[in-house]
């Protein structure tokens, strides 16, 4: 069936009345719809720039000389963004590196400009000619120009990245995704558990919460880890455990014990607790197989599944919800996520369940 937006009929229902039913209205809708409506919502046009339409309207109508003209005529500032700015990196300059573990590098950035955003949410960040990847902020959640992440050498952009000196320049995209919703845990008492490289977020999490200590009750950290040597801001958080702020418990699977610490996986932190779980929010970050132990313990514990926040993370490309790559179902993870509330995701057999 062929079809044009141009036909007097396009708009014909079947009452009869027809609405745009003259020639202008048509143009007028045509250009709007291409280039006004989709630029209003998405800050970006229906046009690829090819230059078809020009080359084949029978009528020799050009639209980018009608774009040209209604620009001229249009009273509006310019808008400030641009199309698809935010797929466009911008740069940031890396001011500080910082060796964590043998495998995990702090960065520093200076921001192009300051950020704010909820312990949680990532960015995407490039290395020119490697790639790009997101990475979750694990500095505080205070509007800043300066933002820090930790990364692991995994693969080639990762690996690339520890090679960056302070000096040196990287792309960012974002912040992108949802975070801890700090005020939702006003009053209660919060047990943070992570395993590995959880951390990370967690660390930004607990800058937030000391931030406004007096908002909680008692906060408890259950960190998991393969050896003593893999934990991640150890030093930060001995010091905040001695301060009293933060009650740091800690569990090593392998590797020598001259801690102290308990032998075993995070599962055994959880035995136990000197906490009330019905005033218990639990706020968990590590690998899919540690919310399939650490859960159930939970829930049989007392904690309500009200009070359970996860983070989910998945293979992510675009980090805005287009690409579908970190889709779990009906749900765009880099979107809504990476942290949830369990009910959000519990029907989701491959978000924690394999
Ligand atoms: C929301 C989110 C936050 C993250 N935060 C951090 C962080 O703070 N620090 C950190 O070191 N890493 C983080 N990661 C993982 C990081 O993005 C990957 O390690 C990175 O993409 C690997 O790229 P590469 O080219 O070095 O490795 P590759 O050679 O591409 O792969 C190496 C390993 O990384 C995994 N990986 C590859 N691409 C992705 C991807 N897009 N998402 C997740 N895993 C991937 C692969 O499965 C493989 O195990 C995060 C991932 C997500 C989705
Ligand atoms: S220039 Fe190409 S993409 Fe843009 S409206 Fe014309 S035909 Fe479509
Ligand atoms: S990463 Fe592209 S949709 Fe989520």
């Amino acid at each position: 069936t062929w079809d044009s937006c141009q036909f007097d009929q396009f708009t014909k229902v079947a009452g009869g009345d027809e609405f745009r039913g003259n020639q202008a209205d048509r143009q007028r809708h045509r250009f709007f719809r291409k280039y006004k409506y989709l630029w209003d919502k998405y800050q970006r046009t229906a046009c690829v720039g090819c230059g078809r339409c020009s080359r084949e309207c029978l009528s020799r109508i050009d639209p980018v000389a009608v774009l040209n003209r209604l620009h001229q005529q249009q009273s509006l500032p310019a808008p400030k963004s641009s199309p698809a700015a935010e797929y466009r990196p911008e740069l940031a300059e890396i001011l500080y590196v910082e060796s964590l573990t043998e495998s995990e590098k702090l960065f520093r950035l200076r921001m192009p400009h300051p950020l704010e955003f909820e312990p949680g949410e990532f960015l995407e960040i490039s290395v020119f000619g490697q790639g790009e990847a997101p990475f979750t902020i694990a500095s505080a959640p205070e509007r800043s120009d300066e933002i820090e992440v930790v990364v692991r050498a995994a693969g080639t952009l990762t690996q690339a990245m520890h090679r960056l000196r302070p000096g040196d320049t990287v792309g960012v995209r974002g912040p992108f995704g949802c975070g801890f919703p700090l005020e939702r845990f006003n009053g209660r008492d919060l047990l943070v558990v992570a395993g590995g490289m959880g951390m990370i977020t967690l660390r930004s999490l607990v800058l937030g919460l000391l931030a406004r200590r007096d908002d909680y009750g008692r906060i408890m950290l259950l960190y998991g880890a393969r050896t003593v040597d893999h934990y991640l801001f150890r030093d930060e958080l001995l010091s905040w455990h001695r301060e009293g702020n933060l009650d740091c418990r800690f569990a090593v699977t392998q590797g020598d014990n001259s801690w102290g610490v308990t032998r075993g996986d995070v599962t055994h932190l959880l035995k136990d607790l000197d906490l009330e779980p019905a005033r218990v929010t639990a706020l968990v970050s590590g690998p899919a197989r540690m919310y399939r132990a650490v859960n159930p313990l939970l829930f049989r514990w007392g904690v309500g599944e009200d009070h359970l926040y996860l983070n989910l993370e998945r293979h992510m490309k675009c980090g805005l919800g287009k690409c579908g790559k970190c889709r779990i179902n009906d749900i765009c993870v880099c979107e809504s996520g990476p942290i949830f509330p369990y009910a959000r995701v519990k029907h989701l057999k491959e978000a924690i369940e394999r």
